[in-house]
């Protein structure tokens, strides 16, 4: 914890510098001291009474006080129930000089509280807390005394404060009350301000959190208080911009003076005369930006560059120096298009960055632990890379969990990392050939939800009046950002309402469109509309967009794929055929479960555990049915493990689900992916596929692609190839297989399609053929081969859909490749004649000491799915989970940590499909 250190310029988390000239005029100068650091903490009785980090929170205390074992170990999660059931105490003890007390104001300013406390300030209740998503600052100057002072903050049980709100809300019930059994979550997380999913989901363990989530700190002033400022660029059109730049003041008394503003590396500055009223006020200028300086836009992974541009706000009165701030500003538009499509009913649903349709792809973010206070910065980093590396360009950040820390939105405008490009595949040399270092940025379009999800909501007075509190703020904070390009009201509620997820009676549901409305629309709504016209604004997700509104915001069908949004999840219909995907105009959900590796259960359980059907493999499982889903899907395809071995045919059938999700998820987003250019029967030009979901909150099967600890399943490595900028997709259309070229390139290239037809049983293509290039415009999907099945097999003397399988890959004018290959089964692997169970071996050769190896892969065999798993050794491959065709493949191992090339020889495994049965 530091002490008042006056003459400090103050970093707030934003990065907005906050303090004045202390030395030039002491008078105007706000003095900060930070309480953050070791507190003591109690429960109710005091029987349990330990040192608790700030930011932190009760779990991470005790846990690394010793007072409790992993919470995520086994079946913790049940045997630490009782925390949440408890009340909590935080205390420290700080010192208050007799300079900060001099200032006419002081305030005790909480950045995150988790969540129902009071406050208590040398024994005086100084105020209360119930909504984690907002900041809390309290007059506290008069309180303060010499010496030692005492701040307290008693948190009540979230568990037993939502069922009090609950009781309290007798008229009506406001479902879902309760989780199902299978998620053994908490009741009533709806009528409290925190994250919904930290009673339980169906992908995570309940762990009501408490505690100070985020900073603690005393803001001492006598003129006023910079609290916060934020930016928007608008324009006109592309080459006309201003900054509308909004100051959030608190002074003391009214406060006269003059406001420059300037963009110095874009000639453009504006002093404006301006009157700062008492009390906490918005105050919004703008800066028009000099035409004669071009500037530079903010464009999306692929589509261009971006710079940030410096933005210098400072206040005067008379000559004296009452404010300064500095921020960035990045110039974009956002448009959503909603408009007519010729030959489809509905409207159509896409976004536009600087007047240029773009395809968002990517995946759907949740909270990265249930501990907040364990995401660092590291954490953030490694998935947001994972997810580039992934060619994704967009995130939503889903509304049951948490509003990002600052760190995520500026990694998402614009992140810069190392790149090591090294060549892959086939090299003479038997090796991958090191190439370079370079740095690159890369950038993220986020869908931004309010933390509403799966649930009606009660609408109390008091309960609109926090949620007012948190949308502005939490739209102030997070509005500079160029990344977020829509915000959302809701995660599926409007469809909870619409289609009846809760057995309302259909004489109590205007009572719940009313609250619906009330709540979304004219609460919501209408307080981001006020506070940020740089972008759009949906009520939920899935909706209709401008076609539920037209039916009172609740379409009679938000899944309706002629209009907005859609999220589909189907576990029983056979993945691998396109025909049972809507084909809307934007997937922003849709996935299937998988279990993670072997190397990250293994921390967390025991040898009892390790069978598919422990009770400890049923109780990771919050999805009713889940591990059974999985295996009814994996056999539609391939045959399940039955080693005699027991642990490896649990390893085996962990690795069969991977499979199978990399699969299913495959197939779905190809389908998104060559939907963009067409209509067929009145549907198509779909515009996102945003696969749920990215990342995992524990060790747990779920819907992720990247497992909990950062290591990729095999979807994220499919999804490397499925959201590369040029994709061939493969399928069959009747009697045909066609293959389409999909490009997301800002330019038309020119492709063709060569396609090869080999036979499972002998690895060496069995005959090739090729088509004509055509021109494929930039952002667009254009059918380019097309040929009977039956004729493409007779021509390759032999084969039948048993016995062979296909791949391909494009090529442009001049015979170069453009994007991955890709393969297409006649068959379903199970049925194939003649796959043999290959004998691989695994050369591992050091690149990079330490840190880049190269893995060459000898196939004595035609090899599907095959799976390098580097078992502890933390780390990524250059590709993974791919079919062997030709007898020989290198791969480059990224180690996440120096590795010496044995330990990485020693703890590599290799499976491949027919090694499971
Ligand atoms: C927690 O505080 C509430 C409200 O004061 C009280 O009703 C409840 O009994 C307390 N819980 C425990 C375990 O003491
Ligand atoms: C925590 O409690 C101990 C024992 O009562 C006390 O010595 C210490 O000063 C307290 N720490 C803080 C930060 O108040
Ligand atoms: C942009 O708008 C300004 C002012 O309205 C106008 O002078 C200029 O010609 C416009 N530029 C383009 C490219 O349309
Ligand atoms: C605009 O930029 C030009 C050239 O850099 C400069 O001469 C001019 O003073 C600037 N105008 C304003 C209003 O800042
Ligand atoms: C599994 O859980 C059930 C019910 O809790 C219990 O009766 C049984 O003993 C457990 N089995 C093992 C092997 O732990
Ligand atoms: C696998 O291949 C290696 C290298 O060619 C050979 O030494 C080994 O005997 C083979 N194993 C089997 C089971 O065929
Ligand atoms: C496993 O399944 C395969 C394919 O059905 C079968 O050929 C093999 O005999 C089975 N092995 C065992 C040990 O049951």
């Amino acid at each position: 914890m530091s002490k008042n250190q006056p003459r400090t310029l103050i970093l707030l988390e934003n990065g907005v510098l906050l303090c004045l000239f202390f030395a030039v005029l002491p008078a105007f100068c706000s003095v900060t001291v930070n309480l953050n650091g070791k507190w003591n903490l109690s429960n109710s009785d005091g029987s349990v009474f330990l040192g608790a980090g700030v930011p932190g929170c009760v779990h991470s205390a005790l846990h690394q006080a010793g007072f409790i074992k992993d919470p995520y170990y086994r079946f913790n999660d049940v045997s630490y129930r009782w925390i949440a059931f408890d009340n909590w105490t935080y205390t420290t003890t700080f010192s208050a000089s007799a300079q900060l007390r001099a200032n006419q104001r002081v305030l005790l300013v909480f950045d995150g509280v988790d969540t129902v406390a009071s406050i208590w300030l040398n024994g005086i209740v100084v105020g209360k807390t119930d909504n984690m998503f907002r900041i809390y600052d309290f007059a506290v100057r008069d309180l303060l005394k010499d010496g030692d002072n005492v701040l307290k903050v008693s948190l009540l049980s979230p568990v037993l404060y939502a069922s009090e709100r609950r009781n309290a809300h007798s008229a009506y019930r406001v479902p879902p009350e309760c989780p199902p059994d299978v998620q053994k979550g908490e009741c009533h997380v709806n009528f409290i301000r925190k994250e919904q999913s930290s009673f339980s989901w169906d992908w995570g363990p309940s762990f009501p959190t408490m505690g100070l989530w985020k900073g603690v700190r005393l803001e001492a002033f006598d003129v006023l208080r910079l609290v916060r400022v934020s930016s928007v660029p608008l324009h006109n059109n592309l080459s006309q911009w201003r900054v509308q730049v909004e100051l959030l003041v608190d002074a003391v008394q009214t406060t006269s003076g003059r406001i420059a503003l300037s963009l110095p590396e874009l000639d453009s500055e504006q002093v404006l005369q301006t009157q700062f009223l008492p009390g906490k006020t918005r105050n919004v200028f703008t800066l028009n930006v000099n035409a004669s300086s071009p500037v530079k836009l903010w464009w999306p992974n692929g589509h261009g560059g971006r710079r940030s541009y410096r933005l210098q706000v400072r206040g005067f009165q008379g000559r004296a120096l009452i404010l300064e701030a500095e921020s960035k500003v990045y110039f974009r538009s956002v448009e959503l298009v909603q408009e007519p499509v010729p030959g489809s009913p509905g409207l159509s649903f896409y976004f536009r960055i600087n007047g240029k349709p773009i395809f968002l792809k990517g995946s759907n973010w949740i909270p990265a632990h249930g501990f907040q206070d364990r995401v660092d910065p590291a954490v953030l980093r490694n998935l947001l890379r994972s997810a580039k590396e992934a060619n994704m360009n967009a995130l939503r950040v889903w509304g049951g969990g948490v509003y990002e820390q600052d760190l995520f939105y500026s990694l998402c405008d614009e992140m810069g990392i190392m790149v090591t490009s090294l060549r892959e595949g086939n090299v003479a040399s038997c090796t991958a050939a090191y190439e370079t270092q370079s740095v690159e940025t890369c950038v993220f379009q986020v869908w931004q939800d309010f933390m509403f999800a799966c649930a009606m909501y009660p609408t109390e007075e008091d309960f609109i009046q926090s949620v007012r509190e948190e949308v502005v703020q939490q739209v102030q904070r997070l509005k500079s950002h160029p990344s977020i390009i829509t915000w959302s009201g809701n995660n599926e509620n409007e469809a909870a309402l619409s289609t009846n997820w809760f057995n309302i009676p259909a004489s109590q549901r205007p009572r719940y469109l009313k609250d619906y409305v009330t709540l979304y629309v004219d609460t919501i709504r209408a307080l981001v509309q006020e506070e940020d016209q740089s972008r759009p604004f949906l009520v939920s997700s899935p909706t209709n967009g401008a076609g539920s509104e037209q039916q009172g915001w609740v379409a009679a069908d938000p899944y309706d794929p002629h209009y907005g949004d859609t999220h589909f999840y189907s576990y029983a219909l056979d993945c691998w055929d396109w025909r049972t995907f809507p084909r809307t105009r934007f997937a922003s959900e849709y996935g299937f479960q998988s279990w993670p590796s072997f190397s990250a259960l293994k921390p967390v359980s025991t040898k009892d555990d390790w069978s598919y059907d422990s009770n400890f493999s049923s109780h990771r499982q919050h999805h009713e049915d889940g591990n059974q889903q999985m295996l009814r899907q994996a056999a539609l395809h391939f045959h399940l493990p039955n080693s005699t071995d027991p642990v490896k045919a649990f390893t085996d059938t962990l690795y069969i689900t991977q499979v199978t999700q990399a699969q299913c998820v495959k197939a779905q987003t190809e389908f998104y992916r060559r939907s963009r250019s067409e209509i067929v029967e009145g549907k198509g030009r779909t515009m996102g596929a945003l696969y749920w979901q990215l990342n995992d909150v524990w060790p747990a099967p779920s819907w992720s692609s990247i497992e909990f600890g950062g290591k990729w399943k095999m979807l994220h490595y499919f999804a490397q190839n499925f959201f590369a900028a040029v994709l061939p997709v493969g399928f069959e259309d009747g009697d045909a297989l066609l293959v389409y070229a999909v490009s997301d390139l800002r330019h038309e290239v020119t492709l063709g399609a060569v396609v090869s037809v080999y036979s499972w049983s002998r690895p060496e293509p069995a005959c090739t053929l090729r088509s004509d290039p055509v021109p494929v415009p930039g952002g667009s999907a254009v059918s380019v081969f097309k040929r009977p099945v039956a004729a493409l097999l007779a021509a390759c003397g032999g084969c039948t859909r048993l016995t062979c399988l296909l791949t391909f890959h494009l090529e442009d004018g001049g015979g170069g490749q453009r994007g991955p290959a890709n393969h297409h089964f006649l068959c379903k692997p199970k049925d194939a004649r003649g796959l043999l169970r290959p004998n691989i071996t695994v050369t591992v050769r050091e690149l990079d000491v330490g840190y880049v190896f190269s893995v060459a892969l000898r196939s004595d065999a035609v090899a599907a799915f095959v799976w390098l798993d580097a078992g502890g050794v933390p780390g990524r491959f250059g590709s993974n989970g791919f079919l062997m065709v030709s007898g020989y493949r290198a791969v480059v191992f990224y180690a996440g940590r120096h590795t010496a090339a044995a330990e990485l020889s020693g703890s590599l495994v290799v499976t491949s499909l027919r090694d499971v049965y």
